[in-house]
Parts: C-alpha cells; sequence; structure tokens
C-alpha cells in the first residue's frame, strides 16, 4: 500500500505529539493516584492554569532526599501565607492541612521519583565548608541589612529564635531540606526556575553567592548550631 507523504508527515507530527506529552505524563500511578498533578506541576513549560502549589519538576535538583521522604509521611507548612500565587495568599491560610499524607512505602517511591526530576544540565558538588561564627555575623548583616532577605523569609536570629517576613518560603530548616548546589544556582537566578516567581535578582559576585549560600545551609532545626 502506498501512503502520501502528507499522512506519513501528520503521522510523524501525532508521534511527537503523544510521546511528547508522554514525557509529561511520565509520572507513577502514584502521583495521579494521589492527585498530586492537580496543584503542582511535574513538567516545565507554560503553566496552563493558576498553580495552586510549587513546582516539583525540578525536586531533584532542589531537595534533600531524606527531608523529602520525611515531609511526604509528615507534610509541614513552609510557606506561611500559603504559596505566593494562591488565592488564599492573603488570607494566610497554609495549606498544608489539606496535603495528602504518604505511608513510608509510597513516599519511598515517590521520592525516587521526584528525585530523578532534573532541570539543571550541571551541578557539581560545591563542597563549602561551614561558615565560622565570625563571617557567619557579617554575612547575617548582608543577609538582614544590605539585602533585605529578612524581609520576605524566616531565618535564625543570634539566639536561634525564628524571626522575619512570611511572603516567601521559611528558611528555618533550609540545611535539611534543601540542596546547597540548588540554592546557590537560584541565589545566581532564580527565574531559571520560577519564571514569574517574587524573588528579586540580585546579580551577586561569586563570593557573595557562596557565603549566603552557606549561611541558608546553617539553617537547620535539629542542629543546635555553634
Ligand atoms: C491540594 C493541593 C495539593 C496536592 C493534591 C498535593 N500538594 Fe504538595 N503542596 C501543596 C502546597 C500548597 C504546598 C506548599 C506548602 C507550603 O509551602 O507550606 C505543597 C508542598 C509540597 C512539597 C514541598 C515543595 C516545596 O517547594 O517546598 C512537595 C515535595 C510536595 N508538595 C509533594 C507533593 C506530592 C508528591 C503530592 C502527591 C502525593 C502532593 N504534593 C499533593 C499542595 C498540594
Ligand atoms: C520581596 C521578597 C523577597 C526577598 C527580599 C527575598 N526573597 Fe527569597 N524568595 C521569595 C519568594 C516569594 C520565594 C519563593 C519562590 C517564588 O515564588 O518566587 C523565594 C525563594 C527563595 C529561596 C528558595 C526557597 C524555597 O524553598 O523555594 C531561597 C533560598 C531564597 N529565596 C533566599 C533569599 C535570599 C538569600 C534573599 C536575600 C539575598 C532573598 N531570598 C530575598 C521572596 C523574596
Amino acid at each position: 500500500m502506498k501512503i502520501p507523504k502528507l499522512c506519513l508527515l501528520t503521522g510523524a507530527f501525532l508521534l511527537i505529539a503523544v510521546t511528547g506529552s508522554a514525557g509529561a505524563l511520565a509520572s507513577p500511578a502514584l502521583v495521579k493516584e494521589k492527585q498530586c498533578h492537580t496543584c503542582h506541576r511535574f513538567a516545565s513549560g507554560p503553566a496552563e492554569k493558576e498553580q495552586s502549589a510549587p513546582d516539583l519538576f525540578f525536586a531533584g535538583d532542589k531537595f534533600q532526599k531524606k527531608w523529602l521522604e520525611n515531609f511526604l509521611q509528615h507534610p509541614e507548612t513552609i510557606r506561611l501565607t500559603g504559596h505566593t500565587r494562591d488565592p488564599g495568599f492573603l488570607k494566610g491560610t497554609p495549606h498544608t492541612g489539606l496535603h495528602p499524607v504518604l505511608n513510608p512505602e509510597e513516599a519511598r517511591q515517590m521520592t525516587d521519583y521526584l528525585m530523578s526530576l532534573k532541570t539543571l544540565k550541571e551541578s557539581p558538588p560545591l563542597n563549602l565548608p561551614a561558615l565560622s561564627k565570625g563571617k557567619r555575623v557579617r554575612v547575617k548583616i548582608l543577609f538582614e541589612r544590605d539585602y533585605s532577605c529578612i524581609a520576605c523569609h524566616q531565618s535564625y536570629n543570634l539566639t536561634r529564635q525564628p524571626r522575619g517576613g512570611v511572603s516567601g518560603p521559611s528558611l528555618i530548616d533550609a540545611g535539611n531540606r534543601l540542596r546547597p548546589e540548588w540554592v546557590y544556582q537560584w541565589l545566581k537566578n532564580p527565574k531559571a526556575f520560577v519564571e514569574q516567581g517574587r524573588m528579586p535578582l540580585y546579580h551577586f559576585d561569586e563570593e557573595t553567592l557562596k557565603r549566603l549560600t552557606q549561611y541558608i545551609m546553617f539553617h537547620k532545626k535539629d542542629d543546635p548550631g555553634k
């Protein structure tokens, strides 16, 4: 049988269209079963609707595996006023009360899947040492005074009490939650991950980028800090 060229071409386009979207849908059945995709995006590209939860298509770049597995079993509020583009934002309604809770086996499977979602082409290990106390005090001044990060983010003060603004995600457990490599890339260019976010673009020099990353990684709930 002779197939007209046009048909072949259309067929090829259809195949691309189908496999293209299949890429986005190639998530485990668990995502569908738990309806994660109704709130979160698992693939990049233009948002189809107003998003109600943070994007997860770079979860593997962003999160520490251990934290993620635990969060899926015990979700906690990170954005104290809700997700930035969530309609509940100004009403100050945190949403984790609605969040699905996975059992340990589901959490393990989901964590493996989420950790495979990456957008950074390369993210060489940073291996930044912890800041000395003296340096930390200096970076704290950058964080609080020079760049006003604290206006939008909760962080620890010198006596390890949380304080700061709530319009951005809390950084209180960032040292357990986020990968330093991702924090560094985020501070370099947040738009590379969240196109229409509200985090300012700062154009830091290399030294400042590293210092701020070290400072953020110092924030750990379970570590008394020295
Ligand atoms: C009803 C909407 C909804 C559903 C369904 C939902 N989530 Fe969420 N999720 C949220 C919101 C809102 C947040 C932000 C919570 C916060 O920051 O306090 C969140 C946060 C997260 C985070 C942390 C993201 C970050 O950047 O801090 C992960 C990981 C996550 N969800 C995974 C999942 C998985 C996996 C599923 C399916 C099992 C799921 N979520 C289902 C609304 C939802
Ligand atoms: C005007 C408010 C604002 C200021 C000032 C600000 N941020 Fe943010 N930041 C945000 C918002 C909002 C997000 C969440 C992403 C989004 O929706 O754009 C964010 C995200 C982040 C994240 C990623 C956290 C996560 O879990 O997704 C880090 C790390 C961060 N900011 C660090 C900083 C540092 C360091 C500074 C100062 C140099 C700073 N921010 C200044 C609003 C701000």
